[in-house]
């Protein structure tokens, strides 16, 4: 069977924020995020990416929109990635974040939101904007009288629904939905969700779903990579991460998941899907901050099952999965194939 082509690649990513200490005089200092990603989404595929709080999800997405320098290679839709490409590849990459209401010029129109980015790409003819405007609210389920308002004029969803709405705009394959749904209550980001699922099967978008919320990845995505410290430590499909999690820090997540569904269940019904995930105050108890006791895995300080471990062989990733499975990659020196 022929291996699904991706739509993206990323090899070797890696990444530092620069930032000075006292402003223009002070020291530069460095922050390591992003260290050595390899992974790959594939046309018209929904990927997950999981992980708490400051592991890099974030800064993984800005790189491949292309907002950030980065160390490696990124490679859309077969072109490389590149600072000085960023329009080009707004074609085919949009980004959807978290807070609709920060994300809309308030003092616009919704009608001249969505105009935006055509304009950007150099659509004069008004005709046509208005046409790709009218097409666009239909599709993301507004009524055409929305584009008169202005964002105040709307609910939380609604304005998420316009935010998805500008990132339709050019037609792009990829869409990354940073927390898209994390600041909408349940029932408004069920519809949302539902709305991402449409979009997907209806235009064959790609998609990168970034969430803290495990039940809604795994009741969303086909394949998921979990990420721990700027590394990936878990890539597999949905089911398997979720049936068969192999490192002890994927398995800590599920722990703290309050329905793990069981070997044969059917995804979590829509109810439990916002199933919320613990507050941080416990996550940090499970996972405080600290040096590590040594380089190689990251995560040995506060793994369960240091003491059967030295840590060696623990730097790269291992396919366990069995000959013509989908791959399930693990970076633990106590898994091996
Ligand atoms: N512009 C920046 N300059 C310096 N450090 C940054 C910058 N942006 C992010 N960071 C740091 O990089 C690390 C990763 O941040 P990032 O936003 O990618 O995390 P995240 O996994 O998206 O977290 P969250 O789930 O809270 O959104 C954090 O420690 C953060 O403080
Ligand atoms: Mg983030």
């Amino acid at each position: 069977m022929p291996e699904p082509s991706p739509f993206v690649l990323l090899r070797d990513v890696s990444n530092v924020y620069v930032s000075r200490s006292y402003g223009a005089l002070g020291k530069k200092t460095g922050k390591p995020v992003l260290d050595h990603i390899n992974m790959e989404i594939r046309k018209g595929e929904i990927f997950g990416l999981v992980g708490e709080s400051g592991c890099g999800k974030t800064t993984l997405a800005r790189a491949i929109l292309g907002l950030i320098d980065y160390e490696g290679e990124i490679i859309i839709d077969g072109l490389r990635q590149d600072r000085r490409r960023r329009r080009e590849m707004a074609r085919k990459v949009q980004v959807v974040f978290q807070d609709p209401a920060s994300s809309l010029n308030p003092v616009k129109t919704i009608g001249s939101i969505l105009e935006e980015p055509l304009r950007i790409q150099g659509v004069k003819n008004p005709g046509e904007r208005a046409r790709r405007v009218e097409e666009i609210l239909s599709l993301v389920g507004l009524d055409s009288a929305y584009k008169k308002r202005k964002p105040s004029e709307l609910s939380g969803g609604q304005r998420q629904r316009i935010c998805i709405g500008c990132a339709l705009m050019l037609d792009p394959k990829l869409i990354i939905a940073d927390e898209a749904v994390s600041s909408l209550d349940v029932s408004v980001g069920a519809q949302i969700l539902n709305l991402f699922q449409d979009l997907h099967q209806r235009l064959g978008l790609s998609l990168l779903f970034i969430s803290h919320n495990l039940n809604i990845v795994y009741y969303l995505c086909d394949r998921i990579a979990v990420m721990y410290r700027g590394q990936i430590v878990e890539l597999g499909a949905a089911r398997d991460i979720y049936t068969q999690a192999a490192h002890p820090y994927t398995q800590a997540l599920l722990a703290a998941v309050p329905e793990l569904p069981g070997e044969n269940s059917a995804p979590p019904p829509s109810g439990s899907v916002f199933a919320d995930f613990p507050a941080r105050g416990a996550l940090d108890a499970v996972f405080p901050s600290g040096p590590d006791a040594h380089d190689a895995c990251r995560y040995a300080r506060f793994c369960p099952r240091r003491k059967e471990c030295d840590g060696e062989g623990s730097g790269t990733l291992v396919n366990i999965a069995q000959t013509g499975n989908e791959a399930h990659y693990v970076r633990c020196a106590l898994t091996g194939p």
